[in-house]
């Protein structure tokens, strides 16, 4: 099967050689042809160039993206697509003034998601997760990873893994899934942390690792959650089954997390919204990528992530939606992006940089995903005919997708 693409009048974020990740003033570059041609076969690019150099090809569909601009689809490393119901009422509850911290201590937040999962046949989570992920993408998302979390029990955090595991089979979209079963404690471990953390590490992990049903291991570390010590046990375990760590870190405290997330070589560390000199400084030399979740820090009003600080001093930044019932439900790509342009002063080239190949490294695809390369998936967006790239994040309430290409699929 073979897709050419003729007249893009934009093709970005096009790599002849293979980066893993971009950095500090690396990002503010965004790789562009114009006037293109993109070759598909099967489920791959095939090769791109200028027009002026299409070649003959036989046997394929051709689209005529005249007007249009065609990049990569969105990698959103970060997400929680997977849950039951929703937290409509907390909602309006911190309309009305109680703090998302006050909503937790009541026993809403993650637990009560967690007894809302815990309610819900596996089924029935399935197909309210797929809604999202259909959703997701048609906004754009070619690759994304899913976290448990809102199981805490044995059962229920196998129940969502097993979701993720088929939504995976179901779907073309490339799925990693995380193992965050060090979400939250379950009140009956209030007062026994290490009595939760050795059933997450006894119980659950071993079970885990037989279904191959983890990519990586997760924690949410922070102030009321889990310690930095606590995080350590759980980083450690996760290591001995080959699971790599992505952290939830300084959302609302800075405590010398970022610090142990990097010495024990995680993958990422996201969130960010409170940033250290001292963090920033662990990060630099690191092969951890920071990670932005720009529609939390709207959503919930806390601060957002200190990209431009943190691009000064040469670090990489992805950008992910967090897509969760309680702090983010919305897994719009686009929104993300122009988010980090207005609130996080990111130039439109940085943001797209972060949310493409910087969100594949964050979730180990960039090999396969996030740049126009020959080899790579043929996950791409088609927008509808714009006159500059600017526009995505500019017109921040418009759809401007005409198009997505899944493994080389107009879905
Ligand atoms: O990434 N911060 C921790 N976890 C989620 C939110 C969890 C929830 O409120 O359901 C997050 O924001
Ligand atoms: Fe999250």
């Amino acid at each position: 099967m073979k897709t050419l693409l003729i007249n893009i009048k934009e093709l970005l974020q096009v790599r002849e050689t293979h980066v893993d990740k971009v950095s500090g003033a690396e990002m503010a570059a965004l790789p562009a042809l114009q006037n293109a041609y993109l070759l598909i076969k099967d489920n791959l690019i095939s090769s791109f160039g200028t027009m002026e150099n299409l070649p003959e090809v036989a046997d394929a569909t051709v689209i005529d993206a005249a007007g249009k601009t065609v990049l990569p689809a969105w990698c959103d490393s970060h997400t929680h697509i997977v849950y039951a119901g929703n937290r409509v009422q907390e909602f309006v509850d911190r309309i009305n003034g109680l703090s998302y911290e006050e909503i937790a201590n009541r026993g809403g937040g993650i637990l009560n998601s967690a007894k809302k999962l815990n309610e819900t046949s596996e089924d029935e989570i399935y197909d309210q997760s797929k809604t999202r992920l259909e959703e997701v993408m048609l906004q754009g998302t070619g690759a994304v990873e899913i976290k448990s979390g809102y199981g805490l029990t044995v059962e229920g955090e196998l129940k969502m893994l097993r979701v993720i595991k088929k939504l995976k089979e179901n779907y073309p979209v490339a799925i990693k899934a995380t193992f965050l079963g060090a979400h939250a404690f379950p009140t009956e471990f209030k007062e026994n942390h290490s009595g939760y953390i050795d059933t997450l590490i006894n119980e659950m992990l071993p079970k885990i690792a037989e279904e191959k049903l983890a990519d990586y291991i997760d924690a949410f570390l922070e102030t009321g959650y889990f310690s930095v010590e606590e995080t350590e046990r759980i980083m450690e375990a996760g290591k001995k089954y080959g699971l790599p760590a992505k952290i939830h870190v300084n959302q609302f405290t800075a405590i010398n997390g970022i610090a142990a997330c990097v010495k024990h070589g995680a993958l990422s560390v996201d969130h960010l919204e409170i940033v250290t000199d001292e963090d920033i400084e662990v990060l630099k030399n690191s092969d951890t990528m920071p990670v932005a979740l720009p529609s939390c820090s709207y959503f919930i009003s806390i601060p957002y992530t200190p990209a431009r600080k943190m691009i000064q001093a040469g670090l990489p930044l992805a950008l992910a939606t967090d897509f969760n019932p309680g702090t983010t439900p919305s897994g719009n790509m686009n929104f993300v992006v122009a988010t980090a342009c207005i609130k996080m002063k990111m130039t439109p080239e940085e943001a797209i940089n972060a949310a493409t190949i910087n969100g594949a490294y964050a979730m180990g695809l960039s090999k396969t995903h996030g740049s126009i390369t020959v080899g790579k998936h043929a996950n791409l967006i088609i927008t509808k005919p714009i006159t500059s790239f600017y526009q995505l994040p500019y017109a921040f309430g418009t759809d401007l997708i005409d198009q997505v290409v899944i493994e080389g699929k107009l879905i």
